[in-house]
């Protein structure tokens, strides 16, 4: 259902679940690109004469309110990019949201305080959830699911609260679902999917999925040393997944019997510890020391992997190339930024996925209209690339 099926929305309290999950630095939004995704559904609802009562996670608080996972400064960047009052309640489902609701005309918005200040929205036992799911559901007429980011989860607000009320679509989730559907349905080739970011065993069912569809997949950032320990490379001090080395070892075996190009760095930036301060220098992957940690892949790679892409016509990329937020460390995932730039302006489509890619891009100075997409969703884009039914998503079926 999409919103215009909920009917006349004027007068109608409307919950929307956006994705307000922004990195802060103390009370400093320092990407707010989850706030202005959000910010065309809110204001369709609004124009449409709703009650407007939006909900929404920042980190993970295990249950009970922590002052430094309060909404309050989202609450204050919402207003500012919507051009009208939010009015921000202290709490989620008691008094305070009860009276801003209550004390909503037709148009107004009230942001509800982080939803995870309450055990009940992340509880294992669904009765729990749905407990706290009706407190949310009393607050409103109807349910518009608009957070993207976290349609994957299994959580009150997200998936036991669309079983209550009539609920529909947002237009967030709508265009998500649409342009990752492009990637899983008959993409133009090549295609190619590139990785990077931390931990390879956050990645294994995507990888797995991948070898069956892409055509080339190019891995870089901390989990590649895992990879290259997998070839037979030392990697000195580098991240690396030992337990996943066999894993990784089967993917590179599947990938070749498959014809799936594995396209993994020639050179790292190799530095003596974790720090922009680090004495550093430009090693070939075979040439690790045995006392550097790689944080970066090198310029040999970054020129390698623009090759590689040049001729693509889908590219998915999810995870920063090295550790960028340091300036020694930013120049990988910038030449690839770059290259996914110059091939979206040859009209190939490219579809930037996750919090920590979609912030690299913008600190890196890169404007989103040089990408096809990028979406707000992390583990929630990848895991529809895995092929999974997601909660968020299955629900509203259902419904
Ligand atoms: C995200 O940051 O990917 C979403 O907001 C979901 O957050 P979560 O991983 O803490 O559920």
């Amino acid at each position: 259902k999409s919103i215009a099926e909920l009917g006349d929305l004027r007068g109608k309290r409307v919950l929307v679940r956006s994705d307000l999950n922004v990195p802060l630095e103390g009370t400093s939004i320092t990407d707010d690109g989850r706030i202005r995704a959000s910010v065309p559904t809110i204001t369709a609802l609004s124009e449409a004469g709703a009650r407007v009562v939006v909900c929404a996670h920042l980190g993970r608080p295990k249950g009970t309110p922590e002052e430094k996972y309060s909404l309050a400064p989202v609450a204050a960047r919402l207003g500012e990019l919507l051009g009208r009052d939010v009015t921000f309640a202290t709490d989620t489902v008691g008094e305070s949201a009860r009276a801003a609701v209550e004390a909503a005309g037709d148009g107004d918005v009230v942001l509800l305080e982080n939803l995870r200040f309450n055990a009940g929205e992340t509880a294992k036992s669904a009765d729990e959830r749905a407990e706290f799911a009706s407190q949310l559901a009393g607050l409103a007429d109807a349910f518009v699911s608009d957070g993207f980011g976290v349609v994957h989860r299994e959580q009150a607000s997200v998936f036991d609260v669309a079983r209550l009320l009539p609920s529909a679509v947002g237009g967030l989730v709508e265009t998500e679902v649409g342009v990752l559907r492009r990637l899983t349905t008959d993409p133009e080739r090549p295609y190619a999917v590139v990785l990077g970011g931390a931990k390879v065993s956050d990645k294994l069912a995507v990888i797995d999925n991948l070898i069956q569809t892409a055509d080339r997949l190019l891995v870089g950032g901390g989990m590649v040393f895992t990879f290259l320990k997998a070839q037979g490379h030392e990697v000195g001090t580098s991240l690396l997944e030992a337990d996943q080395v066999d894993t990784v070892k089967g993917y590179l075996d599947q990938a070749k019997q498959r014809g799936v190009e594995i396209v993994l760095p020639v050179d790292v930036v190799a530095a003596t510890e974790f720090s922009a301060d680090a004495e550093h220098e430009v090693v070939a992957v075979d040439a690790i020391p045995a006392d550097r940690m790689g944080l970066d892949i090198g310029p040999e790679s970054s020129r390698l992997f623009a090759e590689k892409l040049a001729d693509c016509r889908t590219v998915f990329w999810n995870g920063p190339m090295g550790a960028f937020e340091m300036e020694p460390y930013a120049a990988g995932t910038k030449a690839l930024a770059q290259a996914l730039a110059d091939i979206t302006a040859d009209g190939a489509l490219t579809v930037v996925g996750g919090g920590d890619s979609a912030a690299a891009v913008r600190q890196l100075g890169f404007s989103d209209d040089q990408f096809g997409h990028i979406s707000t969703g992390g583990g929630a884009s990848l895991e529809y690339l895995e092929g999974k039914d997601l909660p968020g998503l299955t629900v509203l079926d259902e419904s």
